[in-house]
Formats: C-alpha cells, structure tokens, sequence
C-alpha cells in the first residue's frame, strides 16, 4: 500500500516535472499572441499623423525612428505608467456598420498615452478613462478598419509579437551626470522591465524608469564606451549590448546595436 502510494507520487511528480519543462520551454524568451479581447478605438490627429509626434513615450518623430503612422495612444489601464511602450496589437473593427468588410486587422504599436478627462463622462467622451481599455489610434491607422466618420467602434485587440527592422537602439538625453536613455525599436514583446549601463570603468548600473520608454541613470560615464543590459517586460529575456556607444558619446545622438529580442 505504502509503495504503491510512493510510486505515484513519484509519477505525478515526474509528470509534473515533465510539463513544467515543456511550458517552459515554449515561453522561454519568446513572446506569444494574447487572446482577442474587446474594447474601443478612437482616432486622433489628422491624416499626416504630426498630432501624434512626440506622445509620452518619448520616440519623438515617429517617422524618423521607424513607428511611422501604425501607432496609437493607450488609457492608463493599458499604458501601465509607460512599461506598454513599444508593445504591439493586432486591431480589428467589431460588429460596427462603419467597420471596413474583408480587412481582418491592422497592426500597431503603443507609442502614447490616451489621458482620463474626468470631466467626461466614461461613456460619453472620457473613452480612457479607467477602467475602460481604449485605443486611440493615428488616424491614418485608425482608416484602415473603419470609417474615420464614426468616431469610436468597438473593436477586438490582442497583444502581438513587435517585427522590427534592425536591433534596439538607444537616444540619449541628460548631463555630464545623468544619463537618460529612450529605448526605441523594441522586437518581441516590444516592452522593457529593468535597464543597466555599464561604463568601461564602472560595473553595471542599475537604470531607474523615467517616463515612457525612458531609463535614467545618475552617474558620471563621460569618455567611456559604453553597455547596456535589458531585461523584457513580457518575456524576461535578458540582453547584454556590449559598448553601443563609443568613448566619445554626446547626449542628443542615438546608438544602435545588431541585437534585439525574439
Ligand atoms: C475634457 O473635457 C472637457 C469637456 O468636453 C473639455 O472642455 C476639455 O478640453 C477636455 N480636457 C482635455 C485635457 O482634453
């Protein structure tokens, strides 16, 4: 009787083990699709899309640093203090006369922040605020699955792997004694949790979140080439960029690096 129970504890835990590896192995470091969930979409900005320049995740000209028009700003209950930055979603128009037939989806990335007006009620114009899930999209995004004459339709959205060309890279801001870093074209999950620099005469220093897709360090690291770890929001992959940028690096200039996440 003892052995018999001892025996399938044993199995359960093999098997249990067993799993636990399996899932592992199919999470580790890669981010999967979400499951459709519903919301609504709204647009902002005009077609050129310059209204949604400089959004509060800091990539400023979204031409220039590759977001383009696919882009919209979340509520706070997506934006979550600015670690949705550079996530991305497939957006579809739902159950709405002004949705377009036969466009399964458009893609975009979260490059701003949909601010509550309290002074509106939730339903009736206050479109972001919490608890509502709410996009409001560049308009040229927002046109290709509705209408722009409807103003808001219900959508289904799910968060999506972010394709990106090239690897992360950094803009830098700050002083000689605060080093401020946006991190832009974030692959994978699109997402960052914790950020490190490393000057070729320091060891790793650990980066505090700023705002958006800003990380900031209060620390001298003029005439050192200089590293940078970053761990994924979503998957928790870790990557090491060693010496990005060169010994002679000034703030207002963007450093790039080959490696992204999957
Ligand atoms: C909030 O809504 C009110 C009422 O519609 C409007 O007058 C005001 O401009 C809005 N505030 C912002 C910051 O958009």
């Amino acid at each position: 009787m003892a052995s018999s129970s001892q025996s399938w504890s044993f199995s359960f835990f093999f098997m249990a083990s067993i799993l636990a590896i399996i899932s592992q192995q199919k999470v580790a470091g890669v981010f999967w699709p979400s499951p459709w969930q519903l919301a609504h979409a709204t647009f902002y900005g005009d077609d050129t899309a310059s209204a949604t320049m400089g959004g509060a995740c800091g990539y400023g000209n979204l031409f220039v640093n590759g977001y383009g028009t696919d882009t919209a700003a979340l509520s706070s209950t997506l934006f979550n203090n600015g670690y949705a930055c550079g996530t991305c979603y497939q957006i579809k128009c739902y159950q709405s006369k002004w949705c377009f037939t036969g466009v399964p989806f458009t893609t975009v990335t979260a490059t701003n922040l949909c601010p509550p007006n309290w002074s509106q009620d939730s339903n009736a114009g206050g479109w972001c605020n919490p608890p509502r899930v709410h996009f409001d999209m560049a308009k040229p995004a927002f046109m290709q699955i509705a209408q722009w004459k409807a103003g808001i339709v219900p959508v289904m959205y799910r968060r999506v792997p972010c394709i990106r060309t090239g690897g992360l890279r950094f803009s830098f801001q700050g002083n000689g004694y605060w080093l401020l870093v946006y991190v832009m074209n974030v692959a994978g999950g699109g997402d960052i949790a914790n950020m490190w620099v490393k000057g070729s005469k320091t060891g790793w220093i650990s980066m505090t979140h700023n705002w958006g897709s800003s990380y900031q360090a209060f620390a001298t690291l003029g005439g050192q080439p200089l590293s940078f770890r970053i761990t994924s929001y979503t998957t928790r992959e870790t990557i090491i960029a060693w010496n990005v940028a060169p010994a002679n690096w000034q703030v207002g200039l963007t450093y790039g690096t080959s490696l992204n996440f999957r």
